[in-house]
């Protein structure tokens, strides 16, 4: 039974923390990973930043299509607000307070990163502007 203390123990650290309500362990885990992409880049690497993501989701870029030069260009340049597509179908906020499953599925942060960045910069994200994005928009 020893080891049952430990991680009781941090459970209650966990739940006691301010947020935690907000916080979502996919979404947890899939930053852990990426800050150990991030460092692995940059051995200089010191944590996401929301404004560094702000900067990047709103700001206009070169190098992709030229009718998406930003990530606003689809998603509201408010995040809190529906966004749509080139096709006008209507997409969810990206504001984690607004649309809360939001970064929550691996496989679908991973497949729009993907097709968007490539739409929007003409390359992949690195996992530094993932998680800076993740964390702008987790914490509105
Ligand atoms: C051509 C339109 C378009 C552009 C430009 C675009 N997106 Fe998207 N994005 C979408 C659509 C459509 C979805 C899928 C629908 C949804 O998730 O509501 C999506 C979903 C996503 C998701 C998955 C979110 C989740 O729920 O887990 C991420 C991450 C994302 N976009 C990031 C970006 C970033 C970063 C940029 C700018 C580099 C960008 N997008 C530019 C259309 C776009």
């Amino acid at each position: 039974m020893k080891p049952l203390i430990p991680t009781l123990l941090s459970l209650f650290v966990w739940t006691a923390s301010p947020g935690w309500a907000a916080t979502s362990q996919p979404r947890t885990t899939l930053l852990n990973e990426y800050t150990s992409q991030a460092k692995q880049a940059d051995g200089s690497f010191a944590g996401f930043s929301a404004q560094r993501g702000e900067k990047f989701f709103q700001g206009n870029h070169t190098g992709g299509k030229p009718d998406t030069p930003s990530c606003t260009t689809c998603h509201n340049t408010s995040p809190m607000a529906m966004g749509q597509t080139r096709a006008n179908k209507p997409i969810d906020p990206m504001a984690v307070s607004k649309t809360p499953d939001r970064f929550t599925d691996r496989e679908k942060v991973e497949k729009w990163f993907t097709r968007n960045c490539q739409s929007v910069l003409g390359r992949e994200c690195t996992p530094q502007e993932k998680g800076d994005v993740i964390t702008y928009l987790g914490n509105l």
